[in-house]
């Protein structure tokens, strides 16, 4: 029987991610640094040039159009968009060497269908179809535990946010702990992968997310607003992935339960 559409762009996706992958291993160029928005929002020209390989082959092979971090714009999120971040974990990559993704997700009218997170160093690939389930390495995910509570799980949130929601800390100390990995995509998919019970960011793009939100519904987590509303990833935000029962009892002690 012939492969499905979707399966054949998810390969041709997970091939060029690799390619992209040891691009950034090998750059054999001149990382470049240069300061984006603030001091500790960086780019290097290896981001940009691993973007503009994707967005070449992509392009070539789909026709479909291309979002970027580092550039490539789309008039609008009508039909089937590709969305790239070329080095998630910029930081990382440039100090740490450790916890950088390639995220890569196919859009259907803002809805991602198909999703390809990289972890370079680990040497780990993580992939979904909608309605395929969710894979590691070409292994099935399996669904996250349903049925346990945010006391027993490790988070994953940073400083900003334990300093941005007064409940956070005293959570976070009822946890089993918080880590902080320094890549969104990344720390999203420890979730999906079921290492970590839940993930709070408040300030995440398009590029960071769409491609991790898949994957971690196709194993069956929660994604949303952090206050609980639907999650629309053409839309910078916040969001709380995490288990299902650990998503309720975080949402209801982050924001409903009363003061
Ligand atoms: C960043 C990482 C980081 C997150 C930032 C993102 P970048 O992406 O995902 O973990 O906290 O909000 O911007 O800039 O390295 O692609
Ligand atoms: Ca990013
Ligand atoms: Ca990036």
């Amino acid at each position: 029987m012939e492969k499905p559409e979707l399966l054949k762009l998810l390969d041709y996706a997970v091939a060029t991610v690799k390619k992209a992958a040891a691009m950034a291993l090998e750059p054999g160029m001149e990382l470049n640094i240069t300061a984006k928005s603030s001091r500790n929002d960086l780019v290097t020209d290896v981001d940009k040039e691993i973007e503009q390989f994707i967005a070449n082959q992509l392009l070539e092979f789909s026709g479909y159009p291309v979002l970027g971090e580092e550039g490539h714009q789309v008039d609008s999120f009508e039909g089937r968009v590709w969305l790239v971040d070329p080095i998630d974990g910029t930081m990382n990559y440039i100090e740490t060497k450790r916890d950088y993704a390639i995220s890569l997700a196919l859009c259907e009218n803002g809805v991602p269908v198909l999703a390809v997170v990289q972890d370079v160093v680990a040497d780990k690939t993580y992939t979904a179809t909608l309605g395929g389930g969710a894979y590691c390495n070409d292994l099935p995910l399996g669904a996250v535990n349903s049925d346990i509570d945010y006391r027993q799980v490790v988070l994953l949130t940073d400083l900003k946010e334990i300093r941005a929601l007064p409940r956070l800390a005293q959570v976070l100390e009822e946890s089993r702990g918080h880590r902080r990995y320094g890549s969104a995509a990344l720390e999203m998919v420890e979730v999906a992968a079921g290492r970590a019970g839940g993930f709070i960011h408040l300030w995440v793009s398009p590029w960071d997310i769409a491609a991790a939100t898949l994957i971690c519904r196709e194993s069956g987590c929660i994604v949303s607003r952090f206050d609980g509303t639907s999650m629309d990833v053409r839309q910078k935000g916040s969001v709380l992935a995490a288990w299902p029962t650990v998503h309720s009892g975080l949402l209801y002690r982050l924001v409903q339960a009363p003061a």
